[in-house]
């Protein structure tokens, strides 16, 4: 797709490139300092999470490893469902694990509210949760969420792995969506 098509189809950027990369790098320290000597497990919720995953774990300076998990609730729409389904389950026991999910987004909530009850019934010894992103306005249910990359508005925002309809997850900064993109 060339540049122009794309452009046509955002708003604006909301956050650049640049700021995402310092902001992992503040979390990234702060997750060192937090974890230092535990047995860190970092969790990705496919697709989502795919670029954050893949810019974090390369900015945390002690040892991690990496699992994923591919869950969906929204089909091809912008509406959480609320009805979560496993497409991939995790490959490794979370026994003494120290979990830390790592998501793109938290919109309504109902997506991570329901990873954690699903999570604590497997015996990690702690799980935590790191979004990039958050949609304060559009709670539904409340998440305690350790770490926080950026709160932003009720809008529907594409790019650096987030998608519609599985399309602009290759853009570098993230912007939001025109609404005649959707509707
Ligand atoms: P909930 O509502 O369960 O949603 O917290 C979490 C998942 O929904 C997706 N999501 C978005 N994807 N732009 C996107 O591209 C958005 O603005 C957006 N809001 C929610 C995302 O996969 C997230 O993990
Ligand atoms: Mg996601």
């Amino acid at each position: 797709m060339r540049a122009a098509d794309v452009e046509a189809d955002l708003t604006r950027v909301l956050v650049t490139e640049e700021e995402i990369r310092a902001k992992l790098d503040e979390i990234a320290t702060q997750v060192a300092v937090d974890y230092a000597g535990k047995d860190l497990l970092l969790v990705g919720v496919l697709k989502g999470a795919v670029m954050v995953m893949a810019d974090f774990a390369r900015a945390l300076p002690i040892h991690s490893t990496m699992d994923w998990m591919a869950v969906s609730s929204y089909g091809a729409g912008t509406k959480s469902s609320g009805v979560v389904q496993i497409r991939k389950d995790l490959d490794v026991d979370l026994h003494g694990k120290h979990v830390l999910i790592v998501e793109d987004i938290i919109d309504s909530g109902l997506t991570l509210s329901w990873l954690l009850s699903n999570f604590a019934s497997r015996g990690a010894e702690s799980i935590e949760i790191f979004a990039l992103f958050r949609k304060p306005e559009a709670a539904r249910v409340v998440i305690d969420c350790k770490y926080v990359g950026f709160d932003i508005p009720n809008e529907f925002v594409v790019g650096y792995g987030l998608d519609y309809a599985e399309k602009y997850r290759n853009l570098r900064d993230v912007a939001i969506l025109a609404p005649h993109v959707y509707s």
